[in-house]
């Protein structure tokens, strides 16, 4: 991988698709690969990275690095079965407003803390003050529904206009004849989506455990689908000009990598 951080905000228009269960397996996954991965958590309004980990008791958070109140490292949890770096929200912090400068600073720390991966898990809709020139790529999260699927165009269009490379990835995914099938998602988007996760029981499960899916069963679709597509920032990261178009091979060393490690 080269020396320089690929940072990923994971969004939605619509809330309740799917960012944080993809964010929290995508940030696992990568870091039990051997990546260093820093996943933080900007909804601050209902934060729930730490929820889905058990670090929800936090005194300090995104909030006080993001206002410059601590640094990076103080409020980083070392979230230890999968070893990634978690910077969760202060449940009880005031909301305040950030901007350009702010994620300006924050960009430098996490730069310093020589990061391969940056997940940032985001509220629903969209968070002007930090779209332009921070993020390496935006993943758009829907669910195969037109009321998901409309908000997702919106939600593309800013991200056109802020000049940030987007991606969807489609989740909750159950096969049945009343979705809207993949062909025509990919029409509406104008390209395939990146990701395809289905619906699984697993995933609730997950987070009643604190744990995330693909490690509590790595044979579970979900966990697969998500093992499809760490492997796809790996491989994208590494051959920038494959506009993330993988060789299949590659796939399947993931898969065994993860299972035999
Ligand atoms: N693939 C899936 N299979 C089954 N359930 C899922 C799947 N993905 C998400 N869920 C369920 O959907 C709910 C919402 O998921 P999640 O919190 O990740 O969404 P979100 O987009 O982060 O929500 P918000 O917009 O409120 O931040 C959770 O209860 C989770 O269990
Ligand atoms: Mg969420």
């Amino acid at each position: 991988m080269s020396d320089s951080v690929y940072l990923i905000r994971i969004s939605s228009q619509k809330g309740g698709v799917g960012k944080t269960t993809v964010a929290v397996n995508l940030s696992a996954l990568l870091s039990i690969m051997g990546y260093k991965v820093l996943l933080y958590d900007t909804d601050f309004s209902n934060p729930s990275v730490g929820f889905h980990l058990g670090l929800e008791d936090v005194n300090i958070g995104m909030q006080s690095v993001i206002y410059r109140r601590t640094k990076l490292q103080n409020a980083t949890v070392v979230h230890e079965p999968s070893g990634m770096h978690v910077v969760p929200c202060e449940l009880n912090a005031k909301s305040l407003l950030t901007n350009a400068e702010h994620y300006q600073l924050f960009k430098n720390d996490i730069i310093k803390a020589g990061y391969d991966f940056v997940i940032a898990d985001t509220p629903p809709g969209q968070f002007d003050s930090e779209l332009t020139g921070f993020y390496d790529e935006a993943v758009i999260l829907t669910t195969p529904d037109l009321p998901a699927l409309q908000s997702v165009l919106k939600l593309a269009a800013r991200y056109d206009k802020a000049n940030l490379k987007h991606s969807l990835i489609i989740n909750r995914v159950k096969h049945k004849n009343y979705e809207i099938p993949m062909r025509d998602i990919s029409g509406i988007y104008g390209k395939k989506p990146d990701g395809m996760f289905p619906e699984s029981e697993l995933v609730p499960i997950s987070i009643a455990k604190h744990i995330p899916a693909v490690m509590l069963n790595s044979k579970d679709p979900f966990s697969k689908a998500a093992n499809t597509l760490s492997e796809k920032y790996v491989y994208k990261t590494e051959n920038p000009a494959s506009e993330g178009r993988m060789p299949k091979r590659s796939l399947f060393r993931a898969l065994l990598k993860l299972l035999f490690g």
